[in-house]
């Protein structure tokens, strides 16, 4: 058998600050009704001023190494996917190590919205299938109340913080990460972005007063591309397999719109009970949506070994991104 990627271990952190919908619909002209019919979110975490992605990440990152009974000194590689990096430099994946105290590890971020974490994913598994590194810490993570804009109703009440972590080792049971279907189509970058900031528009009084410095989003645009894209880049790894959906466990996707995995689901064929959904305790986490929603199943028993995973995300750039994973089953000790 070939040395493949497997997740090992899980873990999860979300800020204790709950914002619901009530409470937006203070801040902004919307309601409950409105959120929960158009998004399936009643509510999301938020993290206190002062607190960071890398905090988020950092913690959620020592759930997993302590379920797993490891140390951070175990630890080969960090890779954190986010778009809410503390800072543009240092990466945060830099500031995690310091803050675990993984004194082996190297470690980078990498940016591509709510596909940053099944990019990731498929990233650290290769470092793993190759044989280099034994351990590899993926994390999902982002503050995105640092870059909405709370006075826009179309945003606001999307988004929420939160960061997941998986630990990746090495299998030789035929199982783990199988395969992988990632594309990009950055002729749609402008759906969805945040414009200031960066190289192009560096921070000014003037990008400030137009808020460049928040998400920007033609959410009618995003919802057609994320189902279109949700469902073709799931056939195709089902089809490169020769599977149907009845060979498939659990589909768990990015949550960034309840209707939008309502939709796939249906169009793939996938009865509800085999979609993870938990957008309506979270929201759109960005790079934390799947290992939190894999935390979820994982609590709820929905992970078995043997079973086919598939992964499924859509986000910003536009990227796409799916993964096949036939589960092994968490480590611990
Ligand atoms: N409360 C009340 N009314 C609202 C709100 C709100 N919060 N937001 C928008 N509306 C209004 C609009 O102004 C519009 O009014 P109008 O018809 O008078 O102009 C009406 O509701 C309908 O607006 P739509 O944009 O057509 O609403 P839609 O049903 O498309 O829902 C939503 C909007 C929820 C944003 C949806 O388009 C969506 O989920 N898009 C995809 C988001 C996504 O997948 N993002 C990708 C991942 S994120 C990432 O990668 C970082």
């Amino acid at each position: 058998m070939s040395r493949r990627a497997t997740i090992t271990s899980l873990g999860r952190f979300v800020p204790e600050k709950v914002l619901t919908n009530a409470d937006l619909a203070k801040m902004v002209d919307t309601s409950n009704e409105w959120i929960l019919e158009r998004t399936g979110i009643r509510e999301r975490h938020i993290a206190e001023p002062g607190v960071a992605t890398s905090d988020l990440a950092t913690e959620a990152a020592r759930q997993a190494l302590d379920r797993r009974g490891i140390t951070a000194s175990d630890v080969d590689l960090i890779i954190v996917a986010t778009v809410t990096p503390d800072m543009l430099f240092p990466a945060t994946a830099c500031l995690v190590q310091d803050k675990l105290g993984a004194d082996k590890a190297w470690g980078f971020d990498l940016s591509a919205a709510c596909c940053g974490f099944v990019y990731a994913l498929t990233t650290g598994a290769h470092f793993i299938s190759s044989g280099s590194h034994q351990r590899v810490l993926v994390i999902g993570a982002d503050v995105m109340s640092s870059i909405i804009n709370y006075e826009d109703r179309t945003t606001c009440v999307l988004f929420g913080d939160g960061a997941g972590a998986v630990l990746l080792e090495a299998t030789e049971n035929g199982g783990g990460l199988l395969d992988f279907n990632h594309h990009v189509d950055g002729s749609g970058g402008f759906y969805l972005y945040m414009p200031g900031g960066g190289s192009l528009h560096p921070p000014s009084y003037e990008t400030v007063a137009k808020k460049m410095h928040f998400v920007h989003q033609d959410g009618r645009q995003v919802f057609k591309y994320a189902v279109r894209k949700t469902c073709e880049a799931s056939a195709t790894l089902l089809e490169r397999h020769k599977l149907t959906p009845d060979d498939i466990s659990l589909l768990v996707a990015h949550q960034a719109n309840g209707r939008i995995l309502d939709a796939a689901a249906e169009r793939l064929g996938l009865p509800k009970e085999k979609v993870v959904k938990n957008i309506d305790k979270y929201g759109n986490t960005t790079g934390a949506t799947i290992p939190l929603a894999l935390a979820d199943a994982q609590e709820q028993g929905r992970l078995k070994p043997g079973d086919l995973i598939l992964m499924v995300s859509v986000g910003a750039g536009l990227t796409v991104g799916s993964c096949l994973i036939r589960w092994t089953g968490l480590k611990s000790g």
